[in-house]
């Protein structure tokens, strides 16, 4: 049985001439979530972007067994909820309501049903109140949060998360992880947030320069890379690798 993602060999380099992904092979299962894991500017948020084909690289990307191309871009795009690492990439209309149901009205949902679906969504991500203001005028923490009810709404067959807990206070985050282990989806978390991931993956993999270096149980990537808060002596905000190359005796 094929998975719901598939990919194979991806290259992509941005037009700045910056190489981004050096050749990725991943695979996903229904129902499986993944964290993916890495240094700042390792590749992870460039890779999700190829997933419902924002960005085209070279390489073989399949969503549900369709080619990520052109013609199958509308039906990815259902099956693919992206909830991008900054909501204002995400956040576009008047309100944050209308906002929330552009997706539903977008792929022909009636308005009633539309408009009842949203306020479901943000009811959820608790962000009722703010139905009728301008999404530019949230915080940071709200926007993130009105970015995940947008694509919460949908309901996409694969949740694909760019940072979903940045800027959420701690109840946010824990209402978060409870929600998505509570959603039946494939998902995959992009994320530095190790306690959130630990709490809803029991796989994770590891990206370095543009290359899944590493793929396994999410305790044993965090303890190999290090990947976790307990900051230990001579830490620098800029020291990567793995963590027998860091810790001395
Ligand atoms: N629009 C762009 N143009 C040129 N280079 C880019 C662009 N966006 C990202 N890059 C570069 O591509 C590489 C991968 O970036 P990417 O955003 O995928 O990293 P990331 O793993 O998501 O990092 P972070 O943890 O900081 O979110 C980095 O070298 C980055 O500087
Ligand atoms: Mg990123």
């Amino acid at each position: 049985m094929s998975g719901v993602i598939e990919v194979h060999d991806l290259h992509y380099q941005y037009p700045d001439g910056t190489p981004a992904l050096n050749g990725i092979d991943f695979r996903l299962e229904a129902g499986e979530t993944v964290a993916l894991l890495g240094a700042n500017g390792s590749g992870k948020t460039t890779f999700v972007l190829h997933l419902n084909g924002l960005l085209t690289g070279e390489g073989r990307v399949e969503i549900c067994g369709l080619p990520v191309e052109k013609r199958h871009l509308p039906e990815i795009r259902r099956k693919v909820g992206l909830v991008f690492q900054e909501s204002d990439n995400q956040l576009f209309m008047p309100t944050v309501l209308e906002d929330v149901a552009f997706g539903l009205l977008n792929a022909g949902m009636d308005q009633v049903a539309a408009i009842a679906r949203a306020k479901g969504a943000l009811e959820t991500t608790g962000m009722t109140a703010a139905a009728g203001r301008a999404p530019y005028h949230l915080s940071a923490g709200e926007k993130k949060r009105v970015a995940i009810a947008g694509i919460l709404a949908m309901d996409p067959e694969i949740l694909v998360l760019d940072e979903p807990t940045t800027f959420l206070d701690p109840p946010g985050q824990r209402a978060l992880a409870g929600l998505l282990s509570d959603l039946p989806q494939a998902k995959i978390l992009v994320t530095h947030d190790i306690p959130f991931a630990a709490a809803l993956c029991k796989r994770a993999v590891f990206f370095e320069h543009g290359r899944m270096i590493a793929d396994g149980p999410i305790e044993d990537i965090v303890a190999r890379f290090a990947w976790d808060f307990t900051a230990s002596e001579n830490e620098t905000c800029h020291s990567t690798g793995e963590r027998s190359s860091r810790h001395r005796g």
